[in-house]
C-alpha cells in the first residue's frame, strides 16, 4: 500500500505556549458561556478517553446522546467508531475524542458560529492532550484543520503531516449508517488506518516521553503527554 503523505498549509492556529492541566481547562471548558449554544444545551461535551491519549478522533459536534450524557461519540455513530477503534488494535488508553463544537448545535446542523468560539478550546485541549496523531472525523472536522484538504471524499484514508504530527482525516461514521459506499470506504480507510498504526506508535521509552506536568489526576482529570522526539509543540502559524 502507498502512503500519500504531504505537507500540509496550516491552518492557523494559537496552540497555547503553557500547556494548561486538564483538570482547571475542563472546569472551565464546562463553564462556558462564548457562544449561543450555551443557553441551548444540557451538558458541555468535553472529552472521552485515555488521559494521554497519542490518537486523538475529533467529530463534529454532540448530539443528543452526547448532550444528555456530557461524552462524546456515545450514540449510534460513537458505536460505530469504537468497533473500527477496537479492531484495529488501538487499545483504550491509547485513544480519546473530542468534538470542534462542544455544545449540541439545533437539529445537529454544524454552526460555523459555534465553531469559531469553541476554537480557542480545542488548540487549549490539543496543547493539553499533545496527541501525535490527530484523526478528523467528517467534513468539518476536517475543514478545522486542513481546509485545503476538502474535499473529504478526496482526503480521507491519506496520511498526511501537520504540525510535526500525522493527520488521517476519516469520513464521519454516521455518514456509514446512509450509504452503503460509505461503509465500504469507511472499513477501507480504516485497513490503512491499522497498517499505519504500528509505525506511529510512540516508544514509551524514547526521551523525552515523561509527562511535561505531572498533575495528579482525581476524577478522572488529565496530565498532560510529554514531547517525544520529533515530536515539537506545533508553533504558532
Ligand atoms: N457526531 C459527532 O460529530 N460528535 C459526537 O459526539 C456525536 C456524533
Amino acid at each position: 500500500m502507498t502512503e500519500r503523505r504531504r505537507r500540509l498549509r496550516l491552518h492557523p492556529v494559537s496552540l497555547p505556549e503553557a500547556v494548561v492541566p486538564w483538570a482547571a481547562l475542563e472546569l472551565e471548558m464546562k463553564a462556558c458561556v462564548r457562544c449561543h449554544l450555551a443557553s441551548l444545551r444540557h451538558q458541555v461535551v468535553v472529552y472521552r478517553g485515555a488521559p494521554r491519549p497519542w490518537v486523538l478522533f475529533i467529530g463534529e459536534a454532540p448530539g443528543k446522546e452526547e448532550d444528555a450524557s456530557g461524552l462524546p461519540f456515545v450514540g449510534r455513530a460513537g458505536r460505530i467508531l469504537d468497533r473500527a477503534v477496537a479492531a484495529s488494535g488501538l487499545r483504550p488508553r491509547d485513544w480519546g475524542v473530542t468534538n470542534v463544537i462542544m455544545c449540541r448545535p439545533p437539529q445537529n446542523r454544524f454552526d460555523r458560529r459555534a465553531a469559531a468560539a469553541c476554537r480557542p478550546w480545542l488548540e487549549a485541549k490539543f496543547g493539553t492532550l499533545d496527541p501525535r496523531v490527530l484523526v478528523t472525523l467528517g467534513t468539518h472536522a476536517l475543514e478545522a484543520f486542513a481546509p485545503e484538504e476538502l474535499p473529504i471524499s478526496r482526503a480521507a484514508g491519506h496520511a498526511a503531516t501537520i504540525w510535526g504530527r500525522t493527520l488521517f482525516p476519516m469520513l464521519h461514521p454516521a455518514s456509514t449508517l446512509h450509504s452503503k459506499r460509505y461503509g465500504e470506504r469507511w472499513r477501507d480507510d480504516w485497513a490503512r488506518f491499522a497498517v499505519l498504526l504500528p509505525s506511529l506508535r510512540p516508544d514509551p521509552f524514547a526521551e523525552g516521553s515523561k509527562p511535561r506536568i505531572c498533575s495528579a489526576s482525581p476524577a478522572g482529570g488529565l496530565a498532560p503527554p510529554g514531547d517525544g522526539p520529533g515530536r515539537a509543540l506545533p508553533l504558532r502559524s
